[in-house]
């Protein structure tokens, strides 16, 4: 079997190494001819851990190519993705099609025999329908199906989750269509993946139920780590205690600075807005985008109390800038929020990222960029945790008092023991969880 996947991205590119790993001849297109340039030559755009080296593998078994030349590609395939991006459009937030449909546009006219076309970017309901009255318009006699298979992985874990999937999820309405689908996930079949097949409409609703579910989760960890400050209780303790009940999962459960990323903040957004044009009101996701959103900016006054109520003159170190770690994608990363709050109350800010940097400095302006964390950490005032990258998990704090000027951490991701860093004579503070909280015990240990 043949694929086109149209979009190189964090999704294209790792769905098309991941489909030629399975056996299939995967061609990805971008616009972007610098990518595919770099790609061709085996320079990989993004960074994925593991992605490196399958591209490799498959581009050498010749099972995987890279090109601008959509309408070769798409002619030439039994089904065609879409995997360009849906940013929220500027104004109103709802997602921004015009990548979605322009593709359709590009396949309908380059399109020869029946053809699948699958969308795997995150659209709203009613976009799978909208593609097919596209292609319909542009090319009448055309044969073809549109069906939606939302793409559910993690950036820093991507191939993991297309590998190893919790389920697939795809919507599609003829027989033909689902055959070619079943065809194309059979690997996942072998390890017993469950494949969910539903109508349009609601494969696209799946993908974004999901996302605010999840960001929900999220937010209300997050709330509650607000109440933990105040009563004394311990937020991660909390979440334990939560995560053993079976019907809640012990899982996005990690209190922290807010969401980021290039899907939750945009996707919670979108998903508002879908409802409000549907006569619907989303109370619980509209009240979770609205409390992410402060929380971010919250964060930046917590590092300015932790200073003692004012940053001006002071020289703060940021470790992490991504929204989360293993990737260097800096969409909607709370360090946007953190970053130019504290530059504006005065604060000179050093920071270290381990994948970040490159495309952080296109973001922002008044920071001094670093090497690695101890370079950052020269003659700083207060150390802030951002992204729990590994290598900041167990640093050297014998070293890093000689080098710190003062005694503030704020561990924004609460890798540390409060405790320990206490007594180790830093003044640290964390996420929900106040000094005086108190610690469970597995079974084991209270026995
Ligand atoms: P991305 O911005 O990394 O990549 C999109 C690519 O599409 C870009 O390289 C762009 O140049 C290319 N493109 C745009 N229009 C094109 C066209 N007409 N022809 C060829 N190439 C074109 O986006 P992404 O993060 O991979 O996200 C893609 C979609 O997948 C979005 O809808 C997103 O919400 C969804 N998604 C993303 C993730 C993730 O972890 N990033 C996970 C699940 C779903
Ligand atoms: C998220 C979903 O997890 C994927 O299933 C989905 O495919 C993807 O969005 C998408 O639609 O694009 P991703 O954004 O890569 O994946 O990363 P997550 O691991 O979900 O983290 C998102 C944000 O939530 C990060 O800022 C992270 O730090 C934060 N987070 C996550 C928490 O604050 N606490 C948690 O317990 C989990």
């Amino acid at each position: 079997m043949r694929i086109a996947i149209i979009g190189t991205g964090y999704v294209g590119l790792v769905s098309g190494a991941c489909f030629s790993e399975f056996g299939i001849d995967v061609t990805c297109i971008d616009v972007d001819v610098e990518k595919i340039n770099d790609l061709q030559i085996g320079k990989i755009p993004i960074y994925e851990p593991g992605l490196e080296d399958l591209v490799d593998k498959n581009v050498s078994a010749q099972r995987l190519h890279f090109t601008n030349n959509l309408g070769e590609a798409v002619s030439e395939a039994d089904a065609v993705f879409i995997a360009v991006g849906t940013p929220s459009r500027r104004g109103d937030g709802h997602a921004d099609l015009s990548y979605v449909f322009a593709a359709a546009k590009e396949i309908a006219n380059a399109m020869k025999g029946y053809t699948v076309v699958v969308n795997k970017s995150t659209v709203p309901v009613g976009t799978g329908r909208e593609v097919e009255r596209i292609i319909r318009s542009e090319r009448p006699d055309a044969n073809f199906d549109v069906i939606s298979n939302p793409e559910f992985l993690r950036e820093g874990s991507a191939i993991e989750d297309f590998m190893r999937p919790d389920r697939v999820v795809i919507g599609v309405e003829t027989e033909r269509a689902q055959e070619l689908m079943n065809d194309l996930y059979r690997p996942l079949h072998l390890i017993q993946t469950p494949i969910l097949f539903t109508k349009l409409e609601t494969a696209e609703l799946v993908k974004y139920a999901t996302n605010a579910f999840l960001a929900t989760k999220i937010t209300f960890i997050n709330e509650v780590a607000d109440l933990c400050e105040k009563v004394g209780a311990n937020v991660h303790d909390i979440a334990k205690g939560m995560g053993l009940d079976g019907r809640i999962g012990n899982k996005f459960l990690h209190a922290g600075p807010g969401y980021g990323g290039s899907c939750f903040p945009k996707d919670t957004l979108a998903m508002v807005r879908t409802a409000e044009s549907a006569g619907v009101n989303l109370k619980i996701v509209e009240a979770v985008v609205d409390a992410n959103n402060n929380r971010k900016k919250d964060m930046a006054k917590r590092v300015i109390k932790a200073c003692g109520g004012s940053v001006a003159g002071k020289t703060i170190t940021l470790l992490g800038v991504t929204f989360k770690p293993n990737t260097d994608d800096m969409r909607d990363s709370p360090s946007l929020d953190i970053i130019p709050m504290l530059n504006e109350e005065g604060a000179v800010i050093r920071a270290y990222d381990p994948a970040g940097m490159d495309e952080a400095k296109h973001l922002l302006k008044d920071v001094i960029w670093c090497e690695d964390t101890y370079e950052a950490l020269e003659g700083a005032d207060a150390l802030v945790i951002v992204t729990e990258w590994n290598e900041f998990r167990s640093l050297n704090f014998d070293r890093i008092k000689k080098i710190l000027k003062g005694s503030v951490v704020v561990d924004l991701r609460n890798i540390y023991d409060p405790k320990t860093m206490t007594e180790a004579g830093f003044q640290y503070s964390s996420i929900g969880r106040p000094l005086d909280g108190k610690r469970f015990l597995s079974r084991r240990e209270a026995e």
